[in-house]
């Protein structure tokens, strides 16, 4: 059993900041939104919260973006420029997912500290990180302090539209994670890849020559 160290530090504690930030947010979210029907804690205290973590996940989105443009690890986010060979590879993992994994055939990615990622991961992650979650942090911002905020609300449709897009945005997160836990699960054993989100070694199986050409 090979090792290798895939998740540098700062991307773990970017990660799991962001991942327990994520549940505080949902589950406050949900009480700021759904008064009615759950009452954990005094709603003002909720808006606090959801305000604070809010921002210490803005910051903590800088320490994952600094990291990756300041050096060469942002070659894990590259996108495979040939479309047919990344339909490709989208295929297979699809096909492994949904089939070859119940019937025990090995994963058709293997990964390495430049190219971690399969193309379904690659293309999520980027959609996630770049698109979603900024979106997220800036509606929040601008939901913090309308009134200061004004302009860029009005310039968006208004505080209905901002609000709506936030919570859109809430219900795909929830989806998200449902989904990349599941498919975090799905390593040589089911907690490899938390083990190697927590330590930074990924470990790769030996697997017999003959089962892993494609
Ligand atoms: C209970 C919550 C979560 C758990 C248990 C979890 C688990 C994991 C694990 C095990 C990995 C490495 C395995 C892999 O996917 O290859 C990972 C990677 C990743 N996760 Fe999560 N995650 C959680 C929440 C989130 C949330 C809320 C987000 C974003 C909004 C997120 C975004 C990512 C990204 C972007 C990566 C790749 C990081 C990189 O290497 O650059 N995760 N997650």
């Amino acid at each position: 059993m090979e090792k290798l160290y895939i998740h540098p530090l700062p991307v773990r504690l970017w990660h799991w900041t962001n991942a327990f930030g994520f549940m505080l947010l949902i589950a406050t979210g949900l009480q700021i939104r759904y008064l009615d029907l759950i009452q954990l804690l005094p709603f003002r205290t909720a808006v606090v919260i959801h305000n604070w973590i809010g921002f210490v996940l803005i910051a903590n989105f800088f320490v994952w973006l600094g990291f990756y443009l300041f050096t060469d690890k942002i070659k894990v986010y590259h996108p495979e420029l040939s479309p047919k060979k990344y339909f490709q590879a989208s295929f297979r993992q699809m096909q492994f997912y949904g089939y070859g994994i119940f019937r025990g055939e090995p994963n058709p990615h293997h990964p390495s500290a430049y190219h971690k990622f399969n193309a379904l991961q690659s293309m999520l992650y980027q959609i996630i990180m770049m698109l979603l979650v900024p979106i997220m942090f800036v509606t929040g911002l601008l939901l913090w302090d309308v009134t200061r905020f004004s302009t860029m609300v009005e310039m968006l449709g208004g505080v209905r539209v901002v609000d709506t897009v936030h919570v859109l945005l809430f219900i795909v997160f929830c989806g998200f994670i449902i989904v990349h836990v599941y498919l975090a699960s799905l390593g040589h054993t089911a907690s490899a890849h938390f083990k190697a989100m927590i330590t930074g070694f990924e470990e790769i199986e030996d697997e017999p020559k003959q089962e892993t050409g494609h």
